[in-house]
């Protein structure tokens, strides 16, 4: 109700004054937030008939910069498949679509994540929530950011614990726990 009364304020407002491009600033009320708490799998296919990670760019940068496996400076294009579980036949809920960039420092490589996660099953089907992220691969337990969402999600803040569940030169399947509160 209180909603409605200010959608209609907003509204009255933005009829009478037209040259302005912001509206009046009101206190922030809004519904009670809502904690969910997120448990699914992804699934990451380096290569095969159907990559889920594809190399956009890498910096040509000199060997003695290079020495990591995973080099510095390389951008990934990323739409890796989220399931219910860690088994290929495990139902599909979902992608996570994003950048990733390769920040490999001396000895260890990490990853910078910019990221979406969206759903197309149960009630969250259409929304997503936004990640952006460091996901340093040496630790075993990774925590990402949520820093917003989209429909259900909208304004969503919150975190996400990652980690890895198998791992080989073709198929990364990881799990994660994500916290989410959101209105
Ligand atoms: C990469 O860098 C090296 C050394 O600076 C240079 O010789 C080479 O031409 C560069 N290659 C490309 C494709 O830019
Ligand atoms: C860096 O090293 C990796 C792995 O050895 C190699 O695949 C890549 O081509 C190298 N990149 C450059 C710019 O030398
Ligand atoms: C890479 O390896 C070379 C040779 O082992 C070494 O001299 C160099 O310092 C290393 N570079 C970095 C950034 O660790
Ligand atoms: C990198 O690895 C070398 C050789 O394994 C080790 O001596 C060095 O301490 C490591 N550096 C860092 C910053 O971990
Ligand atoms: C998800 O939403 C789309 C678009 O509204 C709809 O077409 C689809 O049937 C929904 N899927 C499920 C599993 O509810
Ligand atoms: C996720 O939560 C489940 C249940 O609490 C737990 O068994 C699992 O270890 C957690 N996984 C991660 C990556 O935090
Ligand atoms: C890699 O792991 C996936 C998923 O666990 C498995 O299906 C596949 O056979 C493994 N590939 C190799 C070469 O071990």
């Amino acid at each position: 109700m209180k909603r409605l009364t200010w959608i209609l304020i907003l509204h009255l407002f933005s009829v009478s004054v037209q040259s302005q491009y912001y509206t009046e600033s009101l206190p922030y009320d809004p519904e009670e937030p809502k904690v969910t708490n997120l448990h699914f799998f992804l699934h990451e296919f380096l290569s095969g008939s159907n990559p889920t990670v594809a190399m956009i760019a890498q910096a040509n940068i000199t060997s003695s910069d290079n020495n990591s496996s995973v080099p510095f400076s390389t951008i990934f294009a990323l739409d890796d498949i989220l399931k219910t579980g860690p088994e290929d036949n495990s139902e599909v809920i979902g992608n996570a679509q994003g950048l990733g960039i390769l920040i490999a420092d001396t000895n260890t490589t990490n990853l910078l994540w910019y990221w979406d996660f969206g759903f197309i099953t149960g009630k969250f089907n259409g929304s997503s929530i936004s990640m952006f992220s460091r996901n340093p691969t040496t630790v075993t337990v990774r925590e990402l950011s949520v820093v917003g969402g989209r429909g259900k999600f909208r304004m969503a803040k919150g975190f996400a614990q990652l980690k890895d569940y198998s791992r080989n030169d073709t198929t990364i399947i990881a799990e994660l726990n994500v916290t989410v509160i959101h209105y």
